[in-house]
């Protein structure tokens, strides 16, 4: 259900959730205040309750509502590229609610670069928890037919259209000390983010947590480490170069099973159903999820996916899709 801009401000005051857009993915917001509105996103996405929430604010002016600290490294991270698709892992203040922390002793903050939803934070004057707007697991929405197609139609859904970064965040953590650590690769890549702070992450846990082969290992408070973070529905097999992907698409094909392709750039095509995003990883970024979405609703029995280089400017696209097709990489 598509609402205006003054009703997804006034259900947000009134304590309901509100599917909205942000540059990243749509998001699935409430009051982050409001604990029984909080609770409304765990039970709505059906997600863990100890999972913590990103909490969307107006401008930097707002972090100290939320962060105990802002260490002088954050403050240059929000400078450089707030409004946009970072997120600071900052220490929580003691009054900021433990549902929208998941239990953490930290807070994560970031505000969004979308006219839209920019505007409804200033109208509603509330800062919003939003994690994607999609049921626990499944593919994030880059548009509001996504969200509608994935939580039901009955969902209040403000359109901004479609999302132009396509992936979620950067999520960055800094420590009082100014130390930072990348736990979850974006399209602002963790060379910016480094040239930005002047210094290196601390190495971390968290490179850990991006070796998929020890994902289900850590506990569920590392962003994405689910064995099935962002995955279709269909069956997804990864592949590193397109003859191999024309190989199987074959041996399916032959066995009497349906297929589908998602490709990287120009080349020879599979006999299925493809879709075909470009060699650009902004590009790629921003058609990802549409593309699966779009793929994953043929119903196919398995869904081909060609991966981009294993380079720094696709880390962020390589992330999610190995996360989707986890422990299926041929
Ligand atoms: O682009 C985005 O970040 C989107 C849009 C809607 O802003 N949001 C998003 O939220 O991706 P979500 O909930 O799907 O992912 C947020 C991630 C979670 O994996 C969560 O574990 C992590 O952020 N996170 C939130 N607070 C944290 C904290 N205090 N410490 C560590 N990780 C945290
Ligand atoms: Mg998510």
């Amino acid at each position: 259900m598509r609402i205006s801009l003054q009703e997804a401000a006034a259900r947000l005051q009134n304590g309901e959730v509100v599917a909205i857009p942000t540059e990243t993915v749509y998001g699935l917001a409430a009051d982050a205040t409001n604990d029984i509105a909080l609770q409304k996103i765990f039970t709505t996405k059906q997600r863990p309750a100890d999972h913590p929430l990103i909490v969307h604010i107006a401008d930097i002016s707002q972090v100290n509502e939320w962060a105990a600290e802002f260490p002088e490294v954050a403050v240059k991270l929000a400078r450089a590229f707030w409004p946009g698709a970072l997120t600071l892992i900052l220490p929580a203040k003691n009054h900021v609610s433990r549902v929208v922390r998941g239990g953490e002793p930290t807070i994560a903050l970031r505000v969004p670069n979308h006219p839209v939803a920019l505007e409804l934070l200033r109208l509603s004057k509330l800062s919003v928890a939003a994690p994607s707007a999609n049921l626990f697991t499944q593919l994030s929405p880059t548009t509001a037919a996504h969200v509608e197609a994935g939580l039901g139609a009955s969902i209040p859904v403000l359109d901004g259209g479609a999302c132009q970064v396509g992936i979620e965040s950067t999520i960055v953590s800094v420590a009082t000390d100014g130390e930072w650590q990348l736990l979850r690769p974006g399209m602002i890549s963790e060379a910016d983010i480094a040239k930005v702070v002047g210094k290196p992450q601390r190495k971390t846990v968290s490179e850990y947590a991006m070796n998929k082969a020890n994902a289900k290992t850590l506990t569920p408070k590392a962003p994405g480490q689910h064995a099935l973070h962002y995955s279709p529905r269909t069956p997804l097999l990864l592949f590193k170069d397109r003859a191999a992907l024309l190989e199987t698409s074959e041996q399916l094909i032959n066995t009497g099973k349906t297929c589908a392709a998602l490709l990287m750039g120009d080349g020879n095509k599979p006999r299925c159903h493809t879709a075909q995003l470009s060699n650009q990883p902004a590009e790629v970024a921003e058609k990802l999820y549409g593309a699966l979405h779009q793929l994953d609703a043929l119903k196919v029995d398995r869904l081909l996916v060609e991966l981009p280089p294993d380079s720094p400017s696709w880390a962020a696209v390589l992330d999610r899709l190995s996360r989707a097709g986890f422990n299926k990489e041929i």
